[in-house]
């Protein structure tokens, strides 16, 4: 394209603790929900005893591998690299008095090593995990004592790691908890919706404590938000599926919308009342969420249509999302539905609905790859899926709506969140392991790794 990012524009990749480090158990770090859920987040619950397998108990073993992986970021140019922290390696029980100092010192040596290489790191607070004991012993965020642990975490986190991390994330994907409860929130898989949007309550208002603590201890930081960008359209021009698509657009921009404007948005009122919910709402709540992000980041896989015809209304049960699929859009092998374009919309509706920066932290295609005979992994569909998407930022861009940068997902191949599964790649870098734990977890760029490396060099004007 014949147009070049801003200078400032942050390129890189997003990991997440629990889906590459591994060591689950090493130097005290404590069992999170994502140590009990071999099987993905939709999957069975199971309490360890020794012996079970999860393949995230080594994943890609970053814990011991990550200068070789920073490394290779480098190489590929990379300004930014987010990441997140497990909290159970700092609070092992979340609701211990004092913080694990070999957690600690491990953030340490990996921030410590980013640095080297003048590598902007992006810290997730929360990513799809927290203390087991935490949702064993108090439901989860169901309670509202668990406000007070996080903030701890969060202060613990800020003190230690500041000088180093200006750029931090609360919780990923918040809006999850819609969809998979135990992970998102800690709480049973049958909880009611009162206990569903109380939990929900409670983090918005541990997200705002977590911003003022930012603003205190970094003033020169910057907090954001992150939400599953589940972009939806009317399936037809009907006005009745245009208003169901606006309905189910408010389920999860309510999270950015209390986030960033720091009040519920009127249209939940009405939502509450039609759930029977009503929520616990504490004065001290209230002022505490005036506290509002500094800019908004979230992911984007795909985009699904929403129709108010019972019989479309049913066929979409049973995918993720429950969205319905859009007729004139491709699918990946896992069936998410492929749509470049809708970046740019949603980039332009985010920052129409809150004029705060934007970052898209997660985007990419799960693949099955195969080497080749040189050993090399030809991911010239991965090379589309991402071109074509980061073309469509820098539509946005030029739209004027102010994007701070791009992480793509899973810029090494690691254990995929839904499924546990190695064999859903997204990686520039191929990682040899297979869903059963075999291979010798070596490290080989694929053919999209030179490519990604092309065009951050050429800020974004190679695309
Ligand atoms: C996002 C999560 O929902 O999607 C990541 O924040 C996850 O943790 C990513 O890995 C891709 O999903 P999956 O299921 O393909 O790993």
């Amino acid at each position: 394209m014949s147009f070049r990012f801003p200078d400032s524009f942050l390129w890189g990749g997003a990991i997440a603790a629990n889906q590459v480090e591994g060591s689950h158990i090493a130097d005290g770090k404590g069992l999170s929900t994502s140590d009990v859920c071999p099987f993905g987040v939709f999957g069975q619950i199971v309490k360890r005893t020794n012996g079970d397998f999860n393949i995230k108990d080594i994943a890609i073993d970053f814990y011991h591998r990550y200068p070789e992986d920073i490394a290779l970021m480098n190489e590929m140019g990379f300004s930014c690299f987010r990441l997140s922290i497990a909290w159970t390696r700092i609070f092992p029980n979340g609701d211990d008095e004092q913080p694990n100092e070999a957690g600690l010192a491990y953030y340490d040596k990996l921030f410590d090593e980013l640095a080297q290489y003048d590598i902007t790191p992006l810290v997730t607070l929360s990513h799809y995990e927290m203390p087991f004991n935490l949702a064993d012993k108090y439901q989860g965020w169901a309670s509202r004592e668990v406000i007070g642990f996080f903030e701890k975490y969060a202060r613990v986190a800020f003190a230690r790691f500041g000088d180093r991390v200006k750029h931090w994330l609360t919780f990923n994907e918040i809006n999850v908890t819609l969809h998979e409860p135990f992970t998102g929130a800690g709480l049973p898989r049958d909880c009611t919706e009162q206990m569903r949007y109380q939990a929900i309550h409670h983090q918005l208002v541990a997200s705002a404590k977590a911003v003022k603590a930012c603003h205190e201890l970094i003033p020169d930081g910057k907090i954001g938000n992150m939400m599953l960008g589940a972009l939806i359209y009317p399936l037809t021009s009907n006005p009745g599926d245009v208003l169901k698509a606006q309905v189910q657009n408010h389920d999860w921009l309510f999270f950015g919308d209390v986030q960033a404007r720091g009040y519920y948005p009127s249209y939940m009122h009405r939502k509450f009342a039609q759930l029977g919910v009503s929520l616990d709402i504490t004065d001290d709540d209230r002022q505490a969420l005036k506290e509002t992000v500094d800019f908004i980041s979230f992911s984007y896989y795909m985009s699904g249509c929403a129709s108010a015809d019972p019989k479309e209304q049913e066929k979409a049960k049973g995918n993720m999302l429950e969205m319905i699929a859009n007729p004139y859009l491709e699918e990946s092998e896992w069936g998410w539905q492929i749509d470049p374009q809708g970046l740019r919309i949603l980039l332009n509706m985010l920052w129409d609905r809150y004029q705060k920066p934007l970052f898209v932290v997660e985007n990419g295609l799960g693949a099955k790859d195969q080497l080749n005979e040189q050993g090399v992994v030809e991911d010239d569909y991965r090379i589309n899926y991402l071109n074509a998407h980061l073309y469509q930022v820098g539509e946005a861009i030029q739209d004027g709506v102010a994007v701070m940068g791009y992480t793509s997902w899973g810029p090494i191949d690691l254990v995929s969140a839904s499924t546990a599964q190695m064999s859903k790649r997204y990686g520039f870098i191929y990682v040899d392991r297979d869903d059963e734990g075999n291979g010798s977890l070596a490290r080989t760029p694929k053919k999209s790794f030179y490519w990604y490396k092309k065009i951050i060099a050429s800020n974004g004007e190679q695309l």
